[in-house]
């Protein structure tokens, strides 16, 4: 029997439980249209789970908590980045609530202890929805090798199992609460908490690799980075804090 229970409602939602799938979020587009809305969806383990920039997410069974809130978009689309800024909030928060350690919001939508990421948030749109995304590693107690130096899951850092039910709960309380407010809000908290502004950065696009100095977040959600090319903002790209004792390698952009 899971520890989930399943067969109990997730914070009086609706919800959707799968032993397997493929990956919650793309469960959560098929029956999006069909389903009374919030709706949750959620796996043990997906065969094919999901990440920024097309990446795959390790999604062993049992181990995590994967799952797709998948909620009414009444968001314009210049404030999408609003979901992704909020999802972080509300699960930073309760990560922080069920392991007291603080963690750190890694722009856009990271979320690490210790410099090693534990939690990462797929946000998607479609058909007037939007899915939150979510893939916390909670109880692995090690990491594949590929992974083990940028990623990191609860048990590792706390040395104990936490109990997903109740952070689920926890999460998807939280999560509601963010989904109501508004993106300026939301804005004006995660760059009051992520606290980014002059860090040293390492960047990775499609189009460049190159190091600069935050300046913050932009009023649409872009990082606004000065770079020896000149002040650019950013919408999708892989970022490294980096410490002043880096080597100035160019290996490791998150695999997770
Ligand atoms: C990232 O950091 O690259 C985002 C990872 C998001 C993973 C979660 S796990 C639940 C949901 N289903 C997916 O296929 N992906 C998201």
């Amino acid at each position: 029997m899971s520890d989930l229970h399943p067969d109990l409602p997730f914070s009086g939602l609706t919800h959707s439980y799968y032993h397997s799938i493929d990956s919650t979020n793309e469960e959560a587009k098929r029956i999006c249209q069909s389903v009374s809305l919030p709706h949750l969806v959620l796996a043990e383990t997906q065969t094919r789970g999901k990440g920024r920039l097309g990446r795959t997410w390790h999604s062993p069974e049992g181990d995590g908590i994967w799952m797709t809130l998948i909620a009414q978009n009444s968001r314009p689309p210049e404030e999408l980045y609003a979901h992704t800024f909020a999802a972080s909030l509300a699960v930073a928060t309760c990560i922080e609530r069920a392991v007291s350690l603080r963690p750190q919001l890694k722009w856009p939508n990271d979320i690490l202890i210790k410099g090693r990421k534990c939690c990462g948030i797929l946000i998607e749109t479609a058909g007037g929805v939007v899915l939150y995304g979510i893939g916390i590693n909670v109880n692995m107690p090690a990491l594949p090798p590929d992974l083990s130096a940028t990623a990191t899951s609860l048990q590792i850092e706390t040395g104990r199992q936490i109990a997903r039910r109740p952070l689920i709960e926890k999460i998807l309380s939280d999560l509601r609460s963010q989904h109501e407010r508004n993106a300026a809000e939301i804005l004006s908290d995660w760059r009051s908490t992520a606290d980014i502004s002059g860090k040293h950065l390492h960047i990775w696009t499609d189009q460049e690799e190159i190091d600069g100095i935050a300046i913050g977040i932009a009023d649409d959600g872009g990082l606004i980075v000065d770079t020896k090319q000149g002040r650019k903002t950013y919408y999708s790209a892989d970022v490294r804090v980096r410490e002043f004792s880096d080597s100035g390698s160019s290996s490791s952009g998150d695999k997770q």
